[in-house]
């Protein structure tokens, strides 16, 4: 039996840095949604006890240092499976992009050996288990608008989806380190984006509400390391994006638009500054 799952990108509508736990990591709230913009993974149980990876993208590790590999290490412990797992991945979502495509590809594996298996685990259940895999694992496995909260374990899903809209999703040619950036983060630097406005403005399909509350704590900070992802910004609202904020750590910037006509001038615009250039639409989930 095959089994296949989707695995969207997600954006960051605001991310706010509270302070840092005395574990170390940040407390965090969130307002994150997906977009059309997705892997796909094929899974197939195999009578051998092994993990095998193939994908699409020759960047990739296929080891331990694989997301979908530890997790399906820890789904095999944890119910003592003994079958061995296939995985292929199409890989579409820029990698170490802001863009959560490694958390969204261990999301995929939670769902899609909870289905192999037929393990009846909920989400609850995935989300408890997935933490040590990626901070972003445990809303991907929902996938839908949701306020987050905690260091991204507290998954809220909102009653509706965010207001209908084009993406367009800009990464330039660089690779931000989550863990360095919230190393080097100073906190009395940071912006507090307003997360209660954002999620106000999403539970009454305010789109201009939305995108004047768009904000990332983790901005500023990436913007003076690397200065592209500002020019990059002010491009997209130059050329008449409604707003544009940096996703996740970075370094992409998205931009939302009412207009498809928009959103194709914003990309338009963007293409010879930048390679990695993407339109897309919103989940309506
Ligand atoms: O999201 P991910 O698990 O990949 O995070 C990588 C690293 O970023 C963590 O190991 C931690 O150092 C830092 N981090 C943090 N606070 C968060 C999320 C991540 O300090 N809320």
């Amino acid at each position: 039996m095959e089994i296949i799952e989707k695995a969207s990108a997600k954006i960051n509508l605001g991310l706010d840095v509270l302070y840092k736990r005395d574990d170390g990591y940040h407390e965090l709230e969130m307002i994150m949604a997906s977009v059309d913009l997705s892997d796909y993974l094929t899974f197939t149980a195999l009578d051998e006890d092994k993990i095998v990876i193939t994908t699409d993208n020759g960047f990739l590790p296929v080891d331990g240092k694989n997301n979908i590999y530890q997790t399906i290490e820890i789904i095999k412990q944890h119910y003592a499976i003994t079958k061995g797992v296939h995985v292929d991945l199409k890989k579409r979502i820029p990698v170490a992009a802001g863009l959560g495509g490694g958390s969204s590809d261990a999301a995929a594996t939670f769902r899609g050996l909870n289905r192999l298996f037929e393990l009846n685990m909920t989400y609850e259940d995935m989300a408890a288990l997935s933490i040590p895999v990626g901070t972003d694992v445990p809303y991907c496995i929902y996938s839908r608008t949701a306020l987050v909260k905690g260091v991204g374990e507290k998954v809220i899903p909102l009653a509706r989806p965010i207001p209908q809209c084009w993406v367009v999703l800009v990464k330039p040619k660089l690779s931000v380190s989550t863990p360095k950036v919230f190393a080097r983060l100073s906190l009395d630097d940071v912006t507090h984006p307003r997360i209660d406005k954002l999620q106000e403005a999403i539970e009454t399909n305010d789109y201009d509400m939305l995108t004047r509350y768009l904000g990332n704590s983790l901005e500023t900070y990436t913007m003076k390391k690397h200065p592209v992802v500002r020019q990059i910004k002010e491009k997209m609202l130059q050329f008449g994006a409604d707003a544009a904020v940096m996703s996740g750590s970075g370094p992409t910037v998205f931009a939302l638009c009412r207009k498809q006509s928009r959103a194709q001038r914003v990309a338009n615009g963007l293409k010879g500054f930048c390679e990695e250039v993407y339109v897309v639409r919103t989940l309506n989930q």
